[in-house]
Order: C-alpha cells, then structure tokens, then sequence
C-alpha cells in the first residue's frame, strides 16, 4: 500500500482556528502530518508489512486557503444514507463559522448536478439553510446513481472558482471522486477533492465503519423484534427477515449479534446450500423439532447463486452494481415449500424493511460520528490536501488516499471476530457441508 496523502502546494498560512501545538497548556492541539495511525494494532503472528500507516485526520497549523476567498461545494451521491444532511450541516457550520469561508455551494442530484447543462443549479449553503436539516433523513441536495462526464464537472468547478470538493458517497462515488482528482491534477488546477465514506452496507475499503451504518443496523432491529414475536407466537413460528447489504453482509451480522433471539444468518460472503442432510431446509426442520420456532435474517446479496442460472445475462444498475433476485421471496416459498410436502405445520411471516432502515435521520452516535468525519474534511481540504477521503481505522480518524480504496471491498471475513460472534450469538452451522465448499472454489 501506498498510504502517502498529495497536497496542492505547500500550507503557508496560519490556520485561523484557535489552537495549540503545545502539550499539557490546556488548549486543543493541532496535529501534525507526522502523526500516524498504525495499519495493524495486534502484534504476534502477523505477516510482513506490520508497520504500515495512515496518516492521523484533524486540524493542521497550516491552511493552503486563503479562507476568505475559499468557495467551497459540496455534492452527495449514491443510495441515501442516515447522517447525510448532519455531514452537510457540520461541514457548512465548521467552513464558515471557524475557518470563515465565505461561499459554500451544495451541487444537486449527485454528480449530475455538477453537468452543465443537467438542469440542477447549485444552490448557496448557509449556516441558516442547514440549520436543522440534520432532524431529517435522505439529503437536502438530493442524490443520484452513475458516473458522469468527469471533464464537464471539472469545467464546472473551474468556472464557479471551486477550491474544495467534499465528495459524499460510497464505493462507487470514490471511484467517481478519484477521477475528479486525477482530472483535476491532469489539468493543473488547485481544487481539492475530499471524500467523506457513506454507505449503510459499510463496505468501504481500508475504512473501519461508514457513516449511516449504525443507524441502519439499528432500525433493522425492530424488524428483527416482530420477526421473534411472530415466531414464538405460533407453533412451528418461523420469522424471515430481508435486510439490504449488497455483497457485504454487515447489517445482517451487526443487528443479528445486537439481537440475539436471531437464529440463523445468511450474508453473501459464507455460501449456503438448500438441499441435503446439512443443508439449509434440512437445518430448519431440526431447528422446529427442537425449539418449535426459528428466526432467520438474510441479507440481500447472499445465496444469488441459488437464484441465478449461470446462462443468464447479469443485469446492472447505474452504478454498475449487479441487480440482485430477491432472495428473501425465494427462501420464503423454498422453506414453506418444503415443509409443506415434509407435513410439518408451520407459520412463516416474511418481513423486509427495505428502504425503511436508511432513510431516517442518524442516531446519536452516528451524529457524532458524523460530525467528526465532517470536521476532518474540512480540516483535510483546507490545508490543501486531495486525492483522500477521511475514514476511521482502530478507531482514529485518519486521511486515507482514494487510490487505495477504490476497486475494492471490505467483507465480512469468514475466519474473522465479526462472523465468529455470529456464529457463538446464534449456534448456526459454520459451514453447509461439501456443496457449498464446491461452489466456493470454483468462484
Ligand atoms: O448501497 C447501499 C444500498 O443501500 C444497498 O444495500 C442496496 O442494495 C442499495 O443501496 C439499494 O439502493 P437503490 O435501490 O437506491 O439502488
């Protein structure tokens, strides 16, 4: 990895914000950029490369912005996701009330909004404008899917004087951010552009969580919750949940452990199978035999194998992510299914929270987190860093080059802390038996 963060020029002026490079004088420090935030924090049985760092977020003594002349914009992109509009709030406030910027602009629509021609006119963000829009879901801005002519935007940014992009979004709005950067650096331009990692599925590369994802897994949790009451409710109840998390079953295990009447989770990383003695069907009927009720969350992404021929043509969306079959229909008539023809009675109540779990306002540790990564931003783009985004590792803020988190993913790992606890919360199988491990190694 290549960790190291560009700036456009050397910071010279001193940063108007009010702080300390002194330990133990009772004032807030700025931090230096040698301050680094270790990759690995667990010593022993490591391999090489240990040493490896991010350099640590935060305010530095030295802006590249005259503030006063500074415009700055701001544009969101992607799914919507809790916390957005606490992000755009906390970056307006912090540009303008500490570092006195004096024009920030929020693009509309995503990235579309910064093509001429969209439409979508910017509009002009003031501390009144955003002042309770964190109350509320969705963003202010709007948002929207896909890529668009990178040129274009750079032209926009040029003729509207833009010095610093925050760039809101996930995966794919990074690659998109990453372009804009490398456009930008091509034509010589002194435009930062920042990213702030937003995303509920928090599959965001080299970065710990993603802002919205806490709020998200949370509300899932109510669904979990009627999902257990229908269950026990009944003989032979079971409780089928549908959560999102495309190709990361974050949500799913998160709210899973956080409610632990869940008895079996399916994420798209550990394959599963139906049929057999240690398939999924087979562990139901045993499950209702034992314990007369069962719960069951799946996440969107698992199993798409089961429903997919491998002849058919994959299907994309804008941002070029898969079209995915709805497994959570599919599992609901293959168990009922089953079970019918087994003669075993039974109750399955199917519930799907859909868009319910993203589009509420953050919760409170959200918010703060939130408000921090948006700080950070700000911090990064006024002393003239680009080409990164902020994000959290071992639980520092820390400023992360987007070269090395676009193109990948982070997962659930099957060997891991996180799918451990899965498996000790619930007591499911930790693996279908050989047709899956086929199936895995053919991938
Ligand atoms: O990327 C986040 C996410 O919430 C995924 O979990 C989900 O598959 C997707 O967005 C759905 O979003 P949309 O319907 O807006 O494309």
């Amino acid at each position: 990895m290549d960790l190291r963060i560009t700036n456009l020029g050397a910071a010279k002026r001193r940063s108007p914000l009010a702080l300390s490079t002194v330990r133990g004088d009772r004032v807030c420090n700025f931090v230096s950029d040698d301050e680094r935030v270790l990759y690995r924090v667990v010593t022993g049985g490591e391999p090489a490369g240990v040493d490896e760092s991010f350099e640590r977020a935060g305010p530095r003594e030295h802006v590249y912005f005259e503030p006063k002349t500074l415009r700055a914009g701001i544009v969101t992109c992607g799914g919507l996701c809790p916390g957005t509009n606490t992000v755009i709030r906390t970056a307006v406030m912090e540009l303008t009330y500490s570092y006195g910027v004096s024009t920030v602009y929020g693009f509309r629509y995503g990235f579309a909004g910064l093509v001429p021609g969209s439409g979508y006119e910017p509009i002009e963000l003031t501390p009144e404008l955003v002042d309770d829009i964190h109350h509320h879901g969705g963003t202010i801005l709007g948002s929207s899917r896909g890529p668009q002519d990178v040129g274009a935007m750079v032209e926009t940014l040029e003729r509207m004087g833009i010095g610093l992009l925050l760039v809101l979004g996930g995966d794919g709005t990074m690659r998109g951010a990453d372009e804009l950067y490398r456009e930008i650096t091509h034509r010589g331009l002194p435009i930062s552009v920042i990213g702030v990692p937003k995303t509920i599925d928090n599959d965001i590369h080299l970065v710990e969580k993603t802002f919205g994802f806490e709020t998200a897994f949370s509300i899932a949790i109510q669904a979990i919750r009627s999902a257990h009451t229908e269950a026990k409710g009944y003989l032979n109840g079971i409780g089928l949940v549908r959560l999102m998390g495309r190709q990361s079953g974050y949500i799913a295990a998160s709210a899973a452990i956080a409610e632990p009447d869940v008895n079996l989770v399916l994420v798209p990383e550990i394959p599963f199978s139906l049929d057999g003695e240690r398939g999924l069907l087979a562990w139901i009927e045993r499950r209702l035999a034992t314990r007369r009720h069962a719960v069951i969350v799946v996440a969107e992404g698992a199993g798409q194998d089961l429903l997919h021929e491998e002849t058919e043509a994959i299907e994309t969306d804008a941002s070029g992510n898969v079209l995915l079959r709805d497994v959570g229909r599919f599992l609901k008539k293959r168990i009922s299914d089953h079970l019918t023809a087994r003669k075993v009675s039974h109750s399955l109540k199917y519930i799907d929270p859909s868009y319910m779990i993203r589009s509420a306002p953050a919760n409170p540790n959200d918010s703060i987190f939130c408000s921090s990564l948006a700080r950070d931003a700000v911090h990064a783009g006024m002393c003239g860093k680009t080409g990164m985004l902020v994000g959290l590792w071992n639980n520092q803020f820390t400023n992360v080059p987007l070269r090395e988190v676009v193109g990948r993913r982070n997962t659930i790992d099957p060997e891991g802390d996180l799918w451990l606890a899965v498996l000790e919360s619930t007591g499911q199988p930790s693996d279908w038996g050989s047709s899956c491990e086929t199936r895995t190694k053919g991938e």
